[in-house]
């Protein structure tokens, strides 16, 4: 295999048999999962079915009770703290719930990692700051408020900046679009792929947001009964009678869901054939003057 390949497939979150129980509640038996670089991962099921629980595994917030999780290459049981702190550095994590400081303006907030994590100078952390600002979508001004002035999507795209102060290369968002209002949660969805696509990002995303799974995630894990029920693309979920995977796909708004994304990528497929191809721009030779 090229480099270029092998770096493709390359694992960059393994767990391996982990099992989890909080007293007599089992909440995961026996996962075994991968996610590989620069994919968009998603993680679904039921609620109570364990998915924020194993995402914090990932990111070294919560142990299992057996089994092993690595990260970029590195055991995370047993790990020394100066390791464990390198390692979140390069994760950057949207909280279920939002996790801002009240007492912070936005701008402190997002500022905040550098703060604490780098010898960056007060003026370069508040452009910095602005600059994630910018990319979460979030116009300048929004950096002076106070996190309670701000809507339920405004404040997702403030913690998604915040996440990204450290320019991390995992990026962890748990519920992304729960509670927007569908234009809001659409806009979620293009700036998940705009940042794979500037920066090469590996998402783990927890959803149950139907389209945000169809239009942006490659893999998908669905987690029921502490198990991993099903993984594979959205399509070949889809393909699969399991009826944990099944509940997904059924019922009106899974398959709305699953219609309207049939229907773009039929539109994708026009624009394409009508569009020269590079491989037609790069062999197409100019015409001769007559
Ligand atoms: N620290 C904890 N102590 C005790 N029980 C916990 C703890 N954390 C999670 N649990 C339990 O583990 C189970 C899984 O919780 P988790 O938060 O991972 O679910 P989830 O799939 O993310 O659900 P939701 O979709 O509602 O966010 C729940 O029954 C929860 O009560
Ligand atoms: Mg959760």
């Amino acid at each position: 295999m090229s480099n270029a390949a092998a770096s493709q497939t390359d694992t960059v979150i393994e767990m391996a048999g982990v099992s989890t129980s909080f007293g007599d509640h089992v909440v995961h038996r026996d996962i075994s999962l991968g996610v590989r670089r620069a994919e968009i991962f998603a993680l679904i099921g039921g609620s109570g079915s364990g998915k924020s629980t194993l995402l914090r595994e990932m990111i070294l917030l919560q142990q299992p009770n057996a089994g092993t999780v690595s990260v970029c290459g590195v055991a995370l049981q047993g790990i020394s703290d100066a390791d464990a702190l390198a390692l979140r550095l390069r994760c950057g994590v949207m909280f279920q719930h939002g996790g801002l400081f009240g007492s912070l303006t936005v701008l402190e907030n997002i500022g905040l990692p550098l703060r604490e994590h780098t010898e960056l100078d007060d003026g370069l952390i508040k452009e910095l700051a602005a600059w994630k600002l910018q990319l979460a979508g979030l116009k300048p001004e929004v950096g002076a408020q106070y996190p309670t002035e701000l809507s339920g999507g405004m404040l997702k795209r403030a913690s998604l900046a915040r996440a990204l102060a450290l320019d991390p290369e995992l990026l962890f968002l748990d519920e992304p679009t729960a509670g927007l209002d569908p234009v809001s949660a659409a806009g979620v969805d293009e700036l998940v792929l705009k940042l794979r696509e500037l920066f090469g990002l590996t998402i783990v995303m927890i959803t149950h947001d139907l389209d945000l799974l169809w239009q942006v995630a490659d893999r998908v894990a669905v987690l029921a009964d502490g198990s991993v029920a099903g993984i594979g693309s959205m399509k070949e979920l889809a393909a699969m009678q399991l009826p944990a995977v099944r509940q997904f796909f059924d019922g009106p708004r899974g398959r709305q869901a699953q219609q309207q994304a049939k229907q773009q990528e039929k539109q994708q497929a026009k624009r394409q054939t009508k569009q020269p191809t590079q491989e037609q721009q790069a062999g197409s030779t100019p015409s001769k003057p007559k």
